[in-house]
């Protein structure tokens, strides 16, 4: 398994594929001063059925990986970590981030932060969104999904995911242009009541994001947010849970031994904001995997059988 780790790796920065999940990682490093749109997608013959054979022998685990990701989180795959008990900070952005359009996500280029792992230090990369949620949180899609991203000197990664859901507890500040949003999302006129007082209200971190999305609708395009506070998400999910287990990237190469830690803390985004947000990224989401340790979900298929077959014989000469 190292070793099919270490030669996909090998594999997908020699060819240069860009995946969101992986990019700014070793994986895909960025190129400076540009933004890379990447190849693969989430429809048709670009799509998640067909991640493998867009790059074989470096993306066969998308379609032969028994260790995939997203999963639906259900108390027998994943272990509950408190998160209180883990390292985990962030960095605030108070000259705000670069924000890129990648084509298949948006993602925030951090300025370091940190996750210990069973003493293994991980250093955050980057930021980024899916929409809806990947992981089902015991059966459920949530409204988004955000992945931070982070590698350790050795080059595995280690993804922190956190739930986003459509908040319908307004801002203090911003509640009159919330209020006045749900109307418009929901499509009648009649008065908004107060909500639920357990929903929650918008993250500062995730409006502030947002509020500057639209300004990044085309692919390879970027902008500088204005300043980002960090510690707003790190104090919810430090008083949260982390449900770890050991899966693969999202997007190609679908390489696995990633670590996985989703939060149980979860951020709400106003609709207006949402409806922005929507609007660029559009759908992102990769199916529910197989649980971990079982077969791949493609290798009932033809397109499973053919990676399995390349895989073999690609990474033949380098074992
Ligand atoms: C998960 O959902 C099932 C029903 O589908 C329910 O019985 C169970 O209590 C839920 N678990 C948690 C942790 O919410
Ligand atoms: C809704 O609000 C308007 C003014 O804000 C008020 O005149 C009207 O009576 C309200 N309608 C209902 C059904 O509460
Ligand atoms: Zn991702």
């Amino acid at each position: 398994m190292a070793r099919l780790f270490q030669t996909l790796i090998f594999a997908a920065s020699a060819t240069r594929v860009f995946a969101s999940c992986a990019y700014g990682t070793h994986l895909m490093p960025r190129a400076e001063g540009e933004v890379k749109v990447s190849t693969f997608g989430y429809f048709g013959a670009n799509g998640p059925l067909n991640w493998a054979a867009l790059a074989l022998p470096e993306n066969s685990a998308c379609a032969t990986g028994t260790n995939q990701s997203p999963i639906n989180m259900v108390e027998e795959v994943f272990q509950v970590i408190p998160a209180a008990d883990v390292t985990f900070e962030v960095n605030d952005m108070p000259d705000g981030a670069e924000f890129e359009n990648l084509g298949t996500t948006v993602e925030v280029i951090t300025q370091g932060g940190r996750l210990v792992l069973d003493n293994k230090e991980f250093a955050l990369q980057q930021f980024h969104f899916h929409l809806p949620s990947e992981h089902l949180d015991n059966g459920t899609s949530q409204a988004m999904e955000m992945h931070m991203v982070h590698q350790a000197e050795d080059g595995q990664i280690a993804v922190v995911g956190v739930y986003i859901n459509i908040a319908t507890e307004a801002a203090p500040a911003a509640a009159k242009r919330s209020l006045s949003s749900r109307s418009r999302l929901f499509g009648r006129q009649e008065n908004v009541t107060a909500p639920p007082a357990s929903s929650g209200a918008p993250s500062t971190l995730l409006e502030t994001l947002f509020s500057v999305v639209d300004q990044i609708s085309v692919p390879g395009s970027k902008v500088t947010t204005p300043p980002l506070v960090m510690s707003e998400v790190v104090d919810a999910v430090k008083a949260g849970s982390f449900q770890a287990y050991s899966g693969s990237l999202t997007t190609p190469p679908c390489s696995e031994n990633v670590n996985w830690r989703v939060s149980t803390a979860k951020l709400n985004v106003s609709p207006a904001s949402f409806i922005k947000a929507r609007d660029v990224i559009g759908f992102n989401s990769r199916f529910p995997q197989n649980a971990p340790g079982s077969p791949n979900i493609l290798m009932v298929s033809a397109l499973g059988s053919a990676a399995a077959a390349v895989s073999v014989a690609g990474t033949a000469p380098a074992a």
